[in-house]
């Protein structure tokens, strides 16, 4: 199969159409078997639910090349099982699991041509996602759905690649207590957009959300969960009722522990001890992990002593196991590969 002329080395984190999507469609209480397709386009009523309130679902994985050729999925069945999570919770019809890595296995292969060789730099960012399509004027569920994957080619999530960021406390509020903060909901997005505006506008690249009842609690950014690392390295992670279950935080607790022997603590981290950490980094699909220099509270500068210039020891050491695993130059443990072709 000949890849498509793209220069994967140079990609930032786009829209660039692939061939085919995926595509199911959910009406009397059932989803249809489901297909492929080259529409990108989708034609809804204009009162659907999803653009009167919001009621969309989505995901984000990856497809990787891995060092001797194969395609490979990341622990497509933790997405398949956050997706189903997040439709119950919008009251939305779950699709199926096994169907859900099964519409992500054909997308890809299908869009081979698309998928980014090994050691470009770049991945295929893979969007399952459910949105309300019948129109709803009161305010109630849909009784239709769409369930659509595609796919894109991307490089880095911030510009300028892998480099120390810097990020503000934000004074807007991510999630509430008992809302919607868990779930990976379009309307949490909508949430940040006019904090991420304001926050580029005044220089930072991220914001840092905190607990919305005291705001004294780290929670993550827009589209991140938050690691930092101690002065005696242990590897420290927010655990809230109100933030994404990040897959990669999730992967990394687990590799920090069994691959490097790390000490990891999974609780509360109050912003009173950012002073006293030595790595930060936040890490998510897109962002993989991406180091952070700097954090900026309400003009009080927070510098971690690994700098601007580079990712420190541990967060390095996180981020070469993690893609070593997914670009299969390290083992996995059982079932984190999901072999495509
Ligand atoms: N937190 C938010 C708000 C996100 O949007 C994401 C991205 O999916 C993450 C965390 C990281 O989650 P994951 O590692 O499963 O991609
Ligand atoms: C992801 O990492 O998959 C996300 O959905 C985050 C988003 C900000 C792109």
């Amino acid at each position: 199969m000949e890849k498509k002329n793209i220069d994967w080395s140079n990609l930032g984190f786009g829209y660039i159409p692939t061939e085919y999507r995926y595509v199911s469609n959910y009406k009397n209480g059932t989803w249809d078997e489901g297909a492929l397709t080259t529409d990108s386009t989708v034609v809804i009523n204009e009162c659907a639910g999803v653009l009167q309130y919001a009621q969309t679902v989505f995901e984000g994985l990856k497809a990787y090349t891995t060092e001797d050729g194969r395609i490979v999925t990341f622990r497509p069945d933790l997405n398949a099982a956050r997706l189903e999570s997040s439709a119950l919770r919008l009251e939305m019809p779950a699709f199926p699991q096994d169907r859900f890595v099964d519409a992500v296995t054909q997308l890809v292969k299908a869009n081979a041509a698309y998928v980014p060789p090994y050691g470009s730099g770049a991945t295929l960012y893979i969007r399952p996602y459910i949105f309300g399509t019948n129109p709803v004027i009161g305010v109630k569920p849909a009784d239709e759905y769409q369930f659509r994957v595609f796919c894109t080619p991307v490089g880095p999530y911030f510009k300028g690649g892998v480099r120390p960021l810097t990020i503000r406390v934000c004074d807007f509020d991510r999630a509430a207590p008992h809302g919607t903060g868990h779930i990976k909901a379009g309307l949490n997005y909508a949430m940040s957009l006019h904090a991420i505006v304001t926050a580029h506008q005044e220089g930072y690249d991220e914001n840092m959300y905190l607990d919305a009842a005291t705001r004294t609690k780290v929670e993550e950014t827009g589209g991140a969960n938050f690691l930092f690392v101690t002065k005696d390295n242990k590897v420290v992670t927010p655990k809230s009722p109100t933030i994404l279950p990040s897959i990669t935080r999730r992967s990394l607790v687990h590799v920090a522990k069994e691959y490097l022997g790390l000490e990891v603590e999974e609780r509360e981290i109050y912003v009173s001890e950012l002073k006293d950490m030595a790595e930060c980094g936040l890490c998510g699909t897109a962002a993989v992990i991406s180091p952070v220099g700097k954090i900026v509270d309400h003009g009080t500068e927070i510098c971690f002593p690994s700098g601007m210039s580079q990712m420190g020891p541990i967060t390095k050491k996180l981020y070469d196991t993690l893609t070593g695993i997914q670009m299969g130059r390290l083992e996995a443990p059982e079932g984190w590969i999901h072999v495509i072709e």
